[in-house]
């Protein structure tokens, strides 16, 4: 079996970050949303993966490589336009060849992995199996309905009114019958070529499509809400170790991790939480559910449910919750005696002050 992960995508829903990083560059837990991908696919026995990529395509694999840090062969694979997710499939054909294959979005985050799913797709081999999650408003998203020997009897992509909670979640096992599929299909409404409507396809022609229910957690990183929450989620899983170095005036307590060549000065840090390498914290409280990127500084300053990415700073602010603070940004209170906020905040930006 193959891979193909798709990381192209603009991330609008994630401005001001995605201007200078693609949203699937996105740390949390301080790795890379695509890292996390990629090591569940690794998890599967998976080697050879097709990368999808648009115009970030140099970030991208500036990150990644050429995967061998990660255990895979990676190949990239541009999609000029961003077409729809069948048109990732169309433009990897010669990548895919007639192996069956998983495809995972790349923004799409299953923590505890897929591994039965992907057992029971190669010992049943069905054309298509799709991962499905029970949600509260499936609009949102592409819907399967089921019928009970775990059989897709319809899919629709975003319906009005939805027929099933079933969402498809970025996750999709396939057999090379797909391709004909995807040929057949035309764009839908959002000028697309759909994968629902792929696996509608066949569906209609008689394939056996299953659907599979993940009961893990699962959450679709397009936002900084959804952001901060899987990094609640991932870092509860984290077992402390500390590289680093952390004076005898500092406190840690839960799991904390410490990275390499960071340091911990006159601090307490309140696990779960992760201190990234080459960090300074002094004088500062920091956690829980917090994630500290690499060359951060951080002074004076208490920040809790928060990530902090690599280069940035934050001094003498008291009291940051829930918020990510982008790469080399600087943070800091106005100087002792001055009324007002001074702030200097580019496009897209969200800033929340005390009232
Ligand atoms: C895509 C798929 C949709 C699926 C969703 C999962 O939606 O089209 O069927 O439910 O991913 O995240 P998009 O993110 O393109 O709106």
């Amino acid at each position: 079996m193959k891979a193909l992960v798709l990381s192209g995508g603009s991330g609008t829903r994630m401005r001001p970050f995605t201007y200078s990083m693609p949203k699937q560059l996105m740390p949390i837990a301080n790795r890379p949303v695509l890292e996390h991908v990629l090591e569940n696919i690794r998890e599967l026995g998976v080697s050879e993966v097709g990368v999808v990529v648009g115009d970030r395509e140099p970030e991208i694999a500036a990150v990644l490589g050429d995967g061998s840090r990660l255990g895979l062969e990676l190949t990239y694979i541009r999609q000029e336009q961003p077409l729809g997710l069948a048109h990732c499939v169309k433009i990897a054909r010669d990548f895919l060849g007639e192996d069956d294959f998983v495809m995972y979005l790349g923004d799409n985050m299953l923590p505890t992995g897929v591994r039965e799913i992907a057992e029971e797709f190669a010992a049943r081999r069905p054309t298509a199996q799709v991962v499905v999650q029970r949600v509260a408003d499936p609009r949102a998203f592409g819907v399967a309905e089921v019928a009970p020997d775990g059989r897709v009897t319809r899919l629709v992509e975003k319906p009005e009114r939805p027929n099933s909670d079933l969402a498809l979640t970025g996750v999709y096992f396939f057999t090379a019958a797909v391709h004909q599929a995807i040929d057949r299909i035309t764009p839908s409404a959002r000028g697309e070529l759909e994968i629902t409507d792929a696996l509608q396809w066949l569906v209609s022609y008689g394939a056996t499509v299953l659907a599979r229910e993940y009961t893990g957690y699962w959450k679709d990183t397009g936002r900084v809400e959804d952001v901060l929450d899987c990094n609640r989620e991932l870092l509860a899983r984290v077992e402390g170790a500390v590289a680093g170095l952390v004076d005898a005036d500092s406190d840690l307590t839960g799991a904390v991790v410490v990275e390499p060549g960071a340091r911990v000065v006159r601090s307490r840090i309140v696990g779960p939480a992760i201190v990234g390498a080459g960090s300074r914290v002094v004088d500062s409280r920091v956690g829980p559910y917090t994630s500290i990127g690499r060359d951060c500084r951080l002074l004076d300053t208490a920040v809790e449910d928060s990530i902090v990415l690599d280069g940035a700073s934050v001094s003498r602010v008291p009291a940051l919750r829930g918020s990510l603070i982008g790469r080399s940004a600087a943070v800091t209170s106005a100087d002792a005696g001055s009324a007002h906020n001074r702030l200097v905040v580019g496009d897209h930006t969200q800033v929340e002050v005390a009232a």
